[in-house]
């Protein structure tokens, strides 16, 4: 089959590989009909090049159409039509019995000290094949793989497998009062829909990126937005009584805009040899900080920061005398994908299409594109947002 391969730090190829066959009985085959390029992607395209290998198959963002089902297999059918969630779980553990389906511990890597084993997200989860291919290898699908109908475009189901479920779990997280404000850092994919789900919440939704494309984007969906400019935090508290948002999503991650310093450091480790890079990389702080300590300085006092964004620094500095003085809550991690799902599904079949899911891809080409697609995506040009591959 035909897949997208990591071949180093900013180096993609399109490569044909065998086909993945059913190792496990409660394994299925999925033929991917579409496949996304994430925001987590430009990470390990970018500076996470340490802990992949050359070859491995990048992706985690598919979906499809079951062709083969393991023995053990009770739910799914060879033709159903399936969403995949980018978390590998069991479903039946101590943390899938409690929604934290990320910290599966059927699934968890405890020799990397990470959680679930995620598709296509290097050595530190799993070193499982990712869905940026023609074929997947599906594990554990009787629980993960999410069955939808045969009606409805690929994109309305598509960010099931990730963004929709991270993004909706960045506004529970955030907890914000009723009728309160939710800042948003960051109109990516993820930010998008962060915005989306809070205004669906009844939330009044103020939303900073730097560029102009992504927050019209926005705005078309009721959300006000402010660029990236150096008086962004005053802006913001100015919008607020003084007070700042009660709640702030940071829907960025480690390689936020902002950070001269720390965007050479981390270009600096991405091209190192491996093992060096992962020296640095498991020893210093290596993400790019201004998005994360602009929502931790942004919030109101007693207020709440939700991390959708990405960070893997192990030595970040965090402000903490603030945090405290401020009385604030941080939550963050992984998405529970299999937890939310049941509850956005009838969002997503809704005729009038409530979260806007057919409003987000700017870019929908073949897989034999994805090399160019990722640099596109990364530079933000031609008015990229989302991309979609179809294998
Ligand atoms: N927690 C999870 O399970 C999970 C799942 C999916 C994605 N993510 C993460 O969510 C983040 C966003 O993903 P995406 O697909 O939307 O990526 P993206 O790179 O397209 O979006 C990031 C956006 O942030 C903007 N930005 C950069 N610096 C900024 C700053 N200082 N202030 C405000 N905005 C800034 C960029 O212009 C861009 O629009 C990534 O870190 C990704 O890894 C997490
Ligand atoms: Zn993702
Ligand atoms: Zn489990």
């Amino acid at each position: 089959m035909r897949t997208l391969t990591f071949q180093g730090t900013q180096k993609v190829s399109v490569e044909t590989v065998p086909d993945p066959r059913i190792e496990e009985p409660t394994d299925v085959i999925v033929k991917i009909t579409s496949t996304a390029i994430c925001g987590s992607d430009l990470h390990l395209y970018d500076v996470m090049g340490a802990f992949i290998n050359k070859g491995d198959v990048l992706g985690h963002e598919p979906m499809g159409i079951v062709v083969e089902v393991g023995s053990a297999i009770t739910k799914l059918a060879v033709g159903d039509r399936v969403v995949i969630p980018f978390v590998i779980a069991c479903g039946h553990c101590y943390m899938c019995t409690r929604g934290l389906t990320s910290q599966c511990e059927t699934t968890q890597n405890r020799e990397s000290g990470s959680g679930a084993s995620l598709y296509g997200y290097t050595e530190l989860y799993g070193d499982v094949p990712g869905g940026q291919a023609e074929y997947l290898r599906v594990q554990l699908a009787d629980f993960n793989a999410t069955k939808v109908g045969a009606d409805l475009p690929d994109e309305r189901y598509l960010f099931l497998s990730d963004i929709l479920p991270t993004a909706w779990q960045g506004v529970k997280y955030a907890a914000v009062p009723d009728g309160g404000t939710l800042g948003v850092l960051g109109l990516g994919p993820v930010g998008q829909f962060v915005s989306r789900i809070g205004k669906h919440f009844g939330y009044r939704v103020l939303a900073i990126d730097p560029v102009a494309e992504r927050r019209q984007m926005a705005e078309r969906h009721g959300v006000e937005t402010l660029d990236l400019t150096d008086d962004a935090l005053a802006q913001l508290r100015d919008l607020t009584d003084g007070r700042g948002p009660d709640s702030i999503v940071d829907a960025v991650g480690m390689e936020a805009h902002g950070n001269p310093g720390a965007e050479f450091a981390q270009k600096a480790a991405g091209l190192l040899p491996d093992a060096i890079a992962k020296k640095v990389m498991t020893t210093a702080g290596v993400d790019r900080l201004a998005a994360l300590h602009l929502a931790l300085d942004a919030v109101r006092r007693g207020g709440t920061v939700s991390l959708s964004g990405v960070y893997a620094g192990v030595a970040d500095p965090m402000p903490l005398k603030d945090m405290f003085d401020k009385g604030m809550t941080l939550r963050m991690g992984q998405c529970n994908v299999q937890n939310w799902r049941d509850e956005i599904l009838p969002l997503v079949e809704d005729p009038s299409d409530p979260l806007g899911t057919e409003d987000l891809t700017t870019h929908a080409v073949p897989l034999e594109q994805a090399p160019e697609m990722y640099e596109i995506f990364k530079n933000k040009e031609d008015g990229c947002i989302k991309v979609v591959l179809k294998p």
